[in-house]
């Protein structure tokens, strides 16, 4: 099969289009072949930083196609269907084994492209929001870096759920303007505005009960000075690239907590797995949106990734082998 490979770590220049052996399935798992690659926030991460697997290595979490293979002792799927998966790495590639629990069934009709994007993003936001945001009806909700992946979920989920505000940043006012048919109450330009002051003037001084931050760095910093009385940061990412010192001096004073979450510690779990069918479900009904950005060839990887880096992506951007 063809995939994107890099041998080191670095830029996207770092991508070779070669030909490498085929994946093998294992009893417990299928093969897939790829129709669309969702390139996540953590694939540029781990192309820049990551550890290699093999050598050469194929970077990528998240990929849906159809089963071309399925293990001997795998009963739940079947040559021909079609599936979304998700997995360490892998995606970047023509064809990908995974194990059947990282691969869910996706709704006739749906388009695998949409369907490409759900697991991970939407998975991590519901986790960020409800099970370790614990958020409730009537809450202020912040996203930070809403045109994100993660972001666009959180925004929805949470209006989804009756937040009385949701707030986002986005690196540009055109950026910001994307985002309101999703459910955003007011958007946060925050490379040009203080996040904790326009958060604190847009709720009276009372600040936000549930924040989302896939950015890390100085933007966790603007998270935790946004908070609310008892309210909860979700600290979840790293896509500002920079080191995580914070100050956490007001925490305690204002009962207030800052959660890690790791959707990959909790996505093999029954509560999840079945979480993300719901939401793939909810996406095929409508109720939920993807949004798709640009489409590259898989032989483009470089170029695909380069686009993100420049932060003009709004959602998601997609290989197709
Ligand atoms: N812990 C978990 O379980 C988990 C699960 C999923 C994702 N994540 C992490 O969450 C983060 C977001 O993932 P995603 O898939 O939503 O990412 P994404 O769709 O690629 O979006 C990343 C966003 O980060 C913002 N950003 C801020 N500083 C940036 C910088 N220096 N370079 C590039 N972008 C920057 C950009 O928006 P603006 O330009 O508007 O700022 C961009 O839209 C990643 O760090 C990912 O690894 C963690």
């Amino acid at each position: 099969m063809k995939a994107a490979v890099y041998y080191e770590n670095g830029s996207p220049d770092v991508f070779r289009y070669e030909e490498v052996p085929d994946p093998q399935v294992h009893p417990k798992g299928i093969v897939i072949r790829v129709e669309a690659v969702s390139i996540e926030g953590g694939d540029t991460l781990n192309r820049l930083r990551g550890a290699l697997a093999t050598k050469p290595h194929i970077v990528g979490y998240q990929a849906a196609g159809e089963v071309v293979e399925v293990g001997a002792e795998v009963t739940n799927f079947k040559v021909g269907q079609k599936v979304v998966t998700t997995g360490a790495f892998g995606s970047h590639a023509e064809l990908r084994a995974v194990a059947a629990r990282s691969a869910w069934a996706v709704p006739d009709g749906m388009d695998l492209k949409v369907a490409a994007c759900v697991p991970i993003p939407f998975g991590t936001a519901h986790e960020c929001l409800f099970e370790f945001g614990r958020m409730q009806k009537g809450e202020v909700v912040l996203v930070q870096a809403g045109a994100s992946g993660v972001g666009i979920a959180a925004i929805q989920l949470a209006a989804r759920a009756g937040a009385s505000m949701v707030l986002a940043t986005a690196s540009s006012d055109e950026r910001l303007e994307k985002l309101k048919p999703l459910g955003l109450t007011h958007g946060i330009n925050y490379d040009r505005d203080d996040v904790a002051s326009e958060v604190m003037r847009l709720t009276g001084n009372k600040g936000a009960d549930v924040i989302v931050d896939p950015v890390g760095g100085a933007v966790l910093q603007s998270s935790i000075n946004s908070l609310a009385y008892r309210g909860r940061v979700s600290m979840v990412g790293a896509a500002g690239r920079e080191p995580m010192k914070v100050d956490v001096s007001t925490m305690m004073g204002g009962n207030r907590s800052l959660s890690g979450v790791f959707l990959g510690a909790e996505i093999g779990t029954d509560r999840v797995y079945n979480l993300i069918q719901g939401l793939i479900e909810d996406v095929a009904k409508g109720e939920l949106k993807v949004i798709l950005d640009r489409q590259f060839k898989l032989s483009e990887a470089a170029a695909a990734h380069r686009f993100i880096e420049s932060r003009q992506a709004v959602g998601r951007v997609l290989l197709v082998p």
